[in-house]
């Protein structure tokens, strides 16, 4: 298992827990980050024993308060390309095979806030705190907030927040549609946990191919996606877990998927 400087990364069962660790920078992103996020989701990509990634924030006071502000300064339009693109954690996180959970517990902002929308459900603590203030500093989004924010709750509102900058509590995120679940920041590890887990029980392969279906109906028009859903659904039938749930069921017994 490989060691990583600015990240917690812990198996909790079939539960990876990635935790950015940078309390004192508010688990700011930088250049090292993102790279380390990356290697670590590539670690879990082939483990078997891991159905589930959460991604949460070390501390109590921040998720990510975005990208490090302070690896603006002097770079070139050339390079900041070349660092949004290489090896970019969003992406990493967005076609993840396994389902990944945003364990929201504060300051959700500009490349948190683009993080949390590259995973595929979003918890957030009633402390959490979200917003794209990118345009404060004369910038835009670049991690995918103008697209994955957009698709998640409309133009209007994605308008809104980019150009505004301004922040919104987690029970507005979840008016907007932002965020799935806002519970009590006591709670939120454990609720957290618990539907991870409940995740982790279905068959790994029937994930995979639910996450990149639903993932289809924002990049393609409705005959593809529909085409692309009917041949995922009958990939399925290929796998060991469809013959054991469907005999589970008509056993009158618990599944026990193992992947395959
Ligand atoms: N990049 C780099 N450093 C950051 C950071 C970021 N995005 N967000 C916070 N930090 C650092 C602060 O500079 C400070 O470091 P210091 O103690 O060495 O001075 C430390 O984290 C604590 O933040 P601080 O600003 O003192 O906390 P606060 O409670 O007063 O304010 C925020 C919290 C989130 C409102 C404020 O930190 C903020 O606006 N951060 C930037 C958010 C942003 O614009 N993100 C998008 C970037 S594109």
């Amino acid at each position: 298992m490989a060691s990583y400087e600015t990240l917690l990364l812990e198996r909790r069962g079939r539960v990876a827990v990635i935790t950015i660790n940078r309390p004192q920078k508010l688990n700011a992103l930088n250049i090292q980050t993102r790279a380390e996020g990356a290697a670590a989701l590539e670690e879990l990509r082939e483990d078997e024993s891991v159905r589930v990634v959460v991604i949460t924030g070390a501390g109590e006071k921040a998720f990510v308060a975005g990208a490090d502000i302070s690896e603006f300064e002097g770079r070139t339009a050339v390079s900041q390309r070349d660092v949004m693109t290489a090896r970019s954690l969003f992406t990493a996180v967005d076609t993840f095979p396994k389902p990944v959970i945003a364990m929201i517990n504060g300051f959700c902002l500009g490349g948190g806030c683009e993080l949390a929308l590259s995973c595929d459900i979003r918890v957030a603590s009633e402390t959490a705190r979200f917003g794209q203030p990118e345009i404060n500093l004369g910038i835009i989004p670049g991690g995918g907030g103008t697209q994955r924010l957009t698709r998640l709750v409309g133009e209007g509102k994605a308008m809104e927040l980019i150009l505004t900058g301004d922040m919104i509590d987690a029970q507005h995120a979840y008016n907007l549609g932002l965020v799935n679940l806002v519970v009590p920041a006591s709670d939120l590890e454990a609720k957290t946990l618990e539907l991870a887990n409940r995740i982790a029980e279905k068959s790994p392969v029937a994930l995979r191919m639910a996450k990149e279906a639903v993932k289809t109906a924002a990049r393609a028009n409705l005959d593809e996606g529909l085409r692309r859903e009917i041949d995922l659904f009958a990939l399925t039938f290929s796998s060991e877990d469809k013959d054991e749930g469907v005999r589970a069921f008509l056993e009158k017994r618990k599944p026990d998927f193992k992947g395959r």
